[in-house]
């Protein structure tokens, strides 16, 4: 890809991005129509919908040739091959039970992948008007702040973040192990954001965000993003992610990937 190309690619992307989240912002007053998904703990709403679909008739205009990978599968272009091509992998609410009960804490995440890599990642808080923002080979920013490469730090110095499911029995990750890591830890969060919490690795907020059912919306854009500071984007079993076939996730500062993972193994 020419760089001309990239970098206008990239613009389009991150302005697409602030566009959505200011639709998102000038609706907040507005009723929120709420349906369950799955259960009463996995929301969607129409806003979700909307901006998916902003997304897809954006796309589809401008890159008739480009696939579309989005949460609530509005698209009629998802990819039969992920390896193949340009495809655009997006998270229209990341969040949305924030979103529902807080109106914070909620992000927009949107990836571009080229032929199964990461190349161009957005994720972008519209309440804290902050964009996380990087592209392949030239570095990553939050806002226009180009964002120190991550070193490393102890077990004992690190404040994380997982859900608080993987602390008690669950079909994922042992859960006493979880426990120690606890204990060991400075301390724990919990946003309810995957994105947001994998840019706040990315900038530092958080050492490391650990989940173990995420899909391919919730973590496309916050490895692009990463993959820039030197973070690592890893397995219970120390292998890399793949994004289009998720098992465990970790993310985490390069150092101490190694310590935490050894509590899992
Ligand atoms: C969810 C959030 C949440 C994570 C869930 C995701 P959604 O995304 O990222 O923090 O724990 O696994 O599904 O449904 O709000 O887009
Ligand atoms: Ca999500
Ligand atoms: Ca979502």
């Amino acid at each position: 890809m020419e760089n001309k190309d990239l970098k206008e690619l990239y613009e389009t992307a991150r302005k697409w991005t602030l566009e959505a989240g200011e639709r998102i912002k000038h609706s907040l007053t507005d009723t929120i129509e709420v349906e369950y998904k799955t259960s009463a703990a996995d929301l969607v709403t129409q806003k979700d919908k909307e901006i998916e679909q902003f997304f897809i008739e954006r796309i589809l205009n401008e890159y008739p040739d480009h696939h579309i990978l989005g949460e609530e599968g509005m698209s009629e272009t998802t990819p039969a091959d992920y390896q193949q091509g340009t495809v655009w992998i997006i998270d229209p609410i990341d969040g949305t039970t924030n979103f529902v009960h807080q109106k914070r804490n909620f992000a927009i995440s949107v990836a571009i992948y080229r032929d199964g890599s990461p190349l161009i990642g957005c994720i972008y808080d519209p309440i804290e008007e902050e964009l996380f923002h990087g592209c392949k080979d030239n570095g990553a920013f939050l806002n226009d702040e180009k964002l120190p490469v991550l070193t490393s730090c102890s077990v004992e110095e690190a404040v994380i973040s997982f859900n608080h499911l993987w602390v008690v029995p669950n079909e994922k990750v042992d859960y006493e192990k979880m426990q120690q890591i606890v204990l060991d830890v400075r301390g724990v969060r919990s946003i309810g954001s995957a994105a947001l919490e994998i840019a706040y690795v990315a900038c530092g907020r958080l050492d490391a965000y650990l989940d173990f059912r995420l899909s391919a919306w919730d973590i496309a854009a916050g490895i692009v993003i990463l993959n820039e500071l030197a973070g690592i984007s890893t397995t219970m079993e120390q292998e890399d992610v793949d994004v289009f076939n998720l098992s465990s996730t970790i993310f985490i500062r390069p150092g101490l990937d190694e310590k935490l993972t050894s509590y899992l193994l």
